[in-house]
């Protein structure tokens, strides 16, 4: 197609070029665009249809994920494939009434990781996982799961094209869970036992090395969840003073120990926070030091008896002069219900754990670390691990049962009894 000298004169400096290499005839498309790569600029003047290739070909936004903003303290390297849905840059919510019960001055935020693409934590460690596990050519993922790593890994395998196995406790996992393992494809299978000896199965088959295990084992998934610490020092200036969270397999505590300490020795933060873990009354291994044969709590992404992790979660406690702790379920489901109905952050019962932990405390006869001594105005971080719908069962279950009523003003306005 020919530009005509005065079409050419009409069109801004930058847009003058060459037909896009994408389309050869112009009359097959109307309107007219490039399928292909979407790099034409369409220009009319009179009866001419002008298609000029930008000067710089439209961009797409290929910077958000973990590894685009972190790659520097990963084990990525520049040329490494990057498989990412979108992952971290989670909100760091400011709650002005846990500051409240908290008093003293305190800011307390929530690190709101229930807003990552499957709706959990996981997918931080998950991106680089997986990113390291196509670079090896791996064809299969395997991992066992309390629900929110087979959400996770489930999710990035179909991202990369290659399949997933999940090997899950039977009629243990939140419903919300399960689905999303089901909808992205993984093959489940459901063993009649516990988390602790689906991952004792899971360890046993990744070394006949037809799989790449992706549970926090993996150190790169340790890795890769160390970027929420990065996140919540690079937003408030600093590591923050206290961070609080819940505690299962014990990857995470491990994983944003890890966090805070690197970005302390490369000079990007002051300070080492005091880091206090909390786990459910009835699954709490570290807290009693010992393993819980049979662990049992409400809070099923919590439960677990033998924590991978537990020697790191120790160190991470003992060197920041923090404490692990426990809440029972009823302390769970108060704190779900109070953080979503008072600063609006709706969460699975795990991570109101964290929550209930940090209720806990307030209270300086029950808790193993009393915040009413601590020096005014701390600045306090409590992770939220999971979305809070990934778990309807748990709120299904307090819900009274919806009873409709007649379709008139004076029945609907008795029923908001407002
Ligand atoms: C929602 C949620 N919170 C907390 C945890 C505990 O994390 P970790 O096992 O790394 O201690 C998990 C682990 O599955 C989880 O899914």
């Amino acid at each position: 197609m020919r530009i005509s000298p005065a079409a050419a004169g009409l069109l801004k400096e930058r847009d003058s070029g060459t037909l896009c290499k994408h389309v050869r005839d112009i009359k097959t498309l109307w309107p007219p665009r490039c399928v292909e790569a979407l790099c034409l600029l369409f220009t009319r003047h009179g009866d001419t249809a002008l298609w000029l290739q930008r000067s710089e070909p439209m961009k797409f936004e290929k910077g958000r994920g973990v590894i685009a903003r972190y790659r520097d303290f990963l084990p990525i390297s520049d040329k490494g494939p990057v498989i990412s849905l979108g992952e971290g840059d989670t909100p760091l919510i400011h709650c002005p009434e846990l500051s409240k019960r908290i008093g003293r001055g305190c800011d307390v935020f929530v690190k709101n990781e229930g807003v990552n693409p499957t709706g959990s934590f996981k997918d931080r460690g998950m991106t680089v996982a997986v990113s390291k596990a196509i670079e090896r050519c791996a064809h299969v993922l395997i991992c066992a799961s309390t629900g929110n790593t087979s959400a996770s890994a489930a999710a990035y395998a179909a991202k990369a094209g290659i399949s997933c196995a999940v090997i899950l406790p039977a009629g243990k996992i939140a419903s919300g869970k399960l689905l999303q393992a089901f909808a992205y494809g993984a093959k489940i299978i459901a063993v009649e036992a516990n988390f602790d000896d689906a991952l004792r199965i899971v360890r046993e088959l990744g070394e006949r090395g037809d799989f790449v295990i992706v549970n926090s084992i993996n150190p790169d998934r340790i890795a890769g969840q160390k970027t929420a610490a990065f996140e919540i020092a690079d937003e408030i200036g600093d590591a923050p003073d206290f961070h609080v969270l819940p505690v299962g397999n014990a990857g995470n505590i491990t994983a944003y120990w890890a966090g805070y300490r690197g970005y302390h020795s490369q000079g990007r933060s002051r300070t080492l926070p005091v880091m206090l873990g909390f786990q459910a009354a009835g699954a709490a291994p570290i807290f009693h030091n010992r393993i819980i044969e049979q662990p049992e709590t409400i809070a099923s992404a919590i439960r677990i008896g033998n924590p991978a992790s537990w020697k790191q979660a120790r160190a991470a406690i003992g060197e920041s002069r923090g404490a692990v702790d426990v809440v029972t379920d009823e302390e769970i489901l108060a704190a779900q219900m109070w953080l979503a109905r008072h600063e609006g952050i709706f969460v699975e019962p795990a991570s109101a754990a964290a929550i209930a932990g940090l209720f806990k405390c307030c209270d300086e006869n029950k808790a193993v670390y009393s915040f009413r001594k601590i020096p005014e105005g701390s600045r306090i971080v409590c992770t939220v691990t999971g979305h809070g719908l990934k778990d309807p069962d748990v709120i299904m279950e307090r819900m009274r049962e919806l009873k409709p009523v007649a379709a008139n003003l004076d029945a609907v306005r008795r029923a908001i009894e407002l």
